[in-house]
């Protein structure tokens, strides 16, 4: 009873199985005909995945280049010092009341698709370990794959380099030490939701020569992703 209870069950669906398939395509109609449409059908519908495949990898290219972050750089181009002099008796000439200055040219390498912004930041310049002055790059941005150059004054301040005992012997050997320390904080946003904190830092050995006021210096950068 129940066997036969099943099969009857299952009869009234097989047509209706056979009439879905024959909304795609009527086999009733001829052979020859089913598989040119077939073929056409399977064709478009490769195709259609193909397109959709491609569209796929383009949008994963797309987001992976955006969301790739890359260190930005820091660089520092020439120091130059200006007004600085130095008596042989160890005092520092005052020019009246012009400002004894260093000039930092600083490049700021960003090499992502988003734009690089930071804040305030300081330079500080040293002296046998004595900060002698102070600077500030004011907030900026690096636009995207761009490199922004700029030059940061520093007023430097006389009084401090007297404070140094070793600056008596630096003047008789006509050659200055001096170090600096950079450090820029700042941002990449990504889509404008995303964002990605970066820390740069910039020491650099400046080699002044008081004869000719020639400014000697390296550096070394380091760029930190947070
Ligand atoms: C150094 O010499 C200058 C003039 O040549 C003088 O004005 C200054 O007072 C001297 N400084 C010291 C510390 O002797
Ligand atoms: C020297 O620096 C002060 C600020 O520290 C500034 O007000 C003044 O204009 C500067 N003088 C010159 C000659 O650059
Ligand atoms: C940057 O910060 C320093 C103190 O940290 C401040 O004296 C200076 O005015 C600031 N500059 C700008 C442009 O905000
Ligand atoms: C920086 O200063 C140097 C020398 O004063 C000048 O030649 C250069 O054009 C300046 N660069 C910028 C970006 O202001
Ligand atoms: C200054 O630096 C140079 C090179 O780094 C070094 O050869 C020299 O001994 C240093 N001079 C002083 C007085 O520290
Ligand atoms: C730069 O100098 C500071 C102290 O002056 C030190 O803490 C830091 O490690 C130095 N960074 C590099 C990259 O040399
Ligand atoms: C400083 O410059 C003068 C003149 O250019 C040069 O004769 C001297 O050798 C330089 N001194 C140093 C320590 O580089």
């Amino acid at each position: 009873m129940a066997n036969a209870n099943n099969s009857e069950q299952v009869k009234p669906l097989a047509p209706a199985e056979y009439h879905l398939r024959s909304d795609y395509e009527d086999p009733a109609m001829s052979g020859g005909k089913l598989t040119l449409q077939h073929r056409r059908r399977c064709l478009q519908c490769f195709g259609c995945v193909t397109a959709l495949l491609l569209v796929a990898v383009v949008i994963i290219i797309v987001i992976a280049t955006v969301f790739h972050v890359k260190n930005p750089s820091i660089r520092m181009n020439s120091v130059t010092i200006q007004r600085l002099e130095f008596l042989n008796n160890g005092s520092v000439r005052s020019s009246g009341d012009e400002n004894v200055t260093l000039l930092a040219d600083v490049s700021v390498k960003n090499p992502n698709y988003n734009s690089f912004k930071y804040g305030n930041t300081t330079t500080s310049i040293y002296y046998g370990g004595v900060v002698v002055g102070e600077g500030h790059i004011p907030q900026g941005q690096a636009k995207a794959r761009r490199t922004l150059r700029m030059n940061v004054t520093v007023h430097l301040n006389p009084e401090k380099f007297l404070t140094v005992p070793s600056l008596r012997s630096d003047i008789l050997s006509r050659s200055l030490n001096m170090s600096s320390y950079t450090r820029i904080d700042g941002k990449i946003k990504l889509l404008k939701i995303f964002k990605k904190s970066v820390v740069l830092k910039m020491n650099c050995s400046i080699i002044y020569n008081i004869s000719s006021q020639a400014v000697q210096q390296e550096c070394r950068g380091q760029a930190l992703l947070v």
